[in-house]
């Protein structure tokens, strides 16, 4: 794929010492609280330290001066577009984005469900859907944020009272590890539902961590499903079938991590959910692969799951001070138009971590810059499916 002059070899700027965001544009408490919690707790993205470029970047990555909006909304002065008004899909686009994109399209009509108020614990009200949304999270790229996004946004969810399930469908069980869930070879998982026709029931495991929060977990044994699954009768539809044969009401949401590959285990997720959260993230490579992802997408609503829309599209990984993140997220609000969640997720050293300590990023550092980001865009989401 050619170079577009939007994306190209940027020039190179001054970077700038900006370790901490400011300009916070979420309540004045948890702001305080991101800053001083990520102040001292030292939270700096090493890959970012000031005076170093991105990692992956080494050659061209440049930064913005000023400062790092980098706590989960949209930069006013970085060329994202900020909330409010958008952009429709196709103004401004670089030629990266609309040769990646061809023939890419999502709807943008709104997810049309009843809701009832429901208490946050922090006193918040957050909308909560008078039936289940399932809700995939796929991107074959590797790497991009699904699992992170699954997981934080479903205990952002769950921390608010939404009864949540994970459903990992990735063989290497990343989501299931970041819950705290066990997942080695003996543990009933959803291998078990796709191949030996197990229940979904007999699987499901609460998460320790966060009340509410619920997980399907995936062992290693998932790997083979991809051939075993090619022999099996209604091989696409077996993760909705389960689904259906499970009480899904008693969620208010059901979210289904995907691997990074378009197989049968991502096409099961489709067949599966009635939404599709793509996460994009915020570097040069990011929007490769999107339009087949659509086609996909496309495909499988004409043949096998009518109701799937894109409903999200969430940006991951940004770096405020770079010139590139910004570009990237201008070009994909400008093709993707309203799906596009206002917030987006910054670069944190304390999302990386958590998972290691088999945790969410939401109670592994509730005050850092990525688990206020992932509840502002859970929240988003909660209400995106309100009726007004
Ligand atoms: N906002 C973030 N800040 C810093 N690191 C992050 C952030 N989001 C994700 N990461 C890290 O990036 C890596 C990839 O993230 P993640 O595993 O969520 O991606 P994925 O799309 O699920 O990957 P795969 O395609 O392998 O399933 C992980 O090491 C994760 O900890
Ligand atoms: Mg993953």
């Amino acid at each position: 794929m050619s170079t577009g002059p939007g994306l190209g070899r940027p020039d190179r700027a001054d970077e700038s010492p900006d370790e901490q965001p400011s300009g916070l544009g979420g309540p004045g408490e948890d702001a305080a609280r991101a800053a001083s919690s990520a102040g001292t707790r030292g939270e700096a993205d090493p890959g970012t330290a000031p005076g170093t470029a991105p990692s992956g970047h080494a050659m061209w990555g440049t930064t913005t001066s000023g400062t790092a909006e980098n706590v989960g909304y949209v930069p006013t002065n970085a060329g994202a577009q900020p909330a409010g008004p958008r952009k429709g899909p196709t103004q401004g686009e670089s030629e990266l984005v609309r040769e990646a994109l061809k023939d890419a399209k999502v709807s943008h009509e709104t997810t049309a469900t009843a809701v009832r108020p429901m208490p946050g614990r922090r006193g918040k009200e957050w909308p909560r859907p008078d039936r289940c949304r399932i809700i995939t999270i796929a991107n074959q790229k590797g790497g991009v944020g699904k699992t992170t996004s699954s997981v934080n946004l479903a205990a952002s969810l769950a921390m608010h009272g939404a009864q949540v399930l994970v459903v990992d469908l990735d063989p290497q069980g990343n989501a299931s590890t970041a819950l705290g869930v066990e997942h080695h070879a003996e543990v009933p998982s959803i291998y078990d539902v796709l191949i030996e026709d197990m229940a979904l029931a007999d699987i499901v495991v609460p998460a320790p961590e966060i009340p509410n929060l619920y997980c399907a977990p995936a062992t290693l044994n998932l790997a083979g499903a991809e051939i075993e699954l090619v022999s099996k009768v209604a091989r696409e539809s077996r993760l909705r079938r389960a689904l259906d044969a499970y009480d899904t009401d008693k969620y208010d949401y059901v979210l289904i991590d995907c691997p990074p590959s378009l197989g049968l285990l991502t096409v099961n997720a489709l067949v599966g959910g009635d939404e599709l959260l793509i996460p994009i993230q915020c570097e040069y490579y990011a929007l490769e692969g999107l339009g087949q992802l659509i086609r996909t997408v496309d495909l499988v609503k004409a043949h096998l799951n009518q109701k799937l829309k894109v409903s999200t599209i969430l940006l991951t990984m940004y770096d405020a001070r770079t010139r590139l993140a910004a570009q990237v997220a201008e070009d994909v609000r400008n093709h993707f138009g309203d799906v596009v969640l206002n917030t987006v997720i910054p670069r944190s050293v304390r999302v990386s971590e958590a998972p290691s300590y088999g945790q969410s990023v939401m109670t592994y550092d509730p005050g850092s810059s990525g688990a206020l980001a992932y509840s502002e865009a859970a929240s988003e989401m909660a209400h995106g499916g309100a009726v007004q």
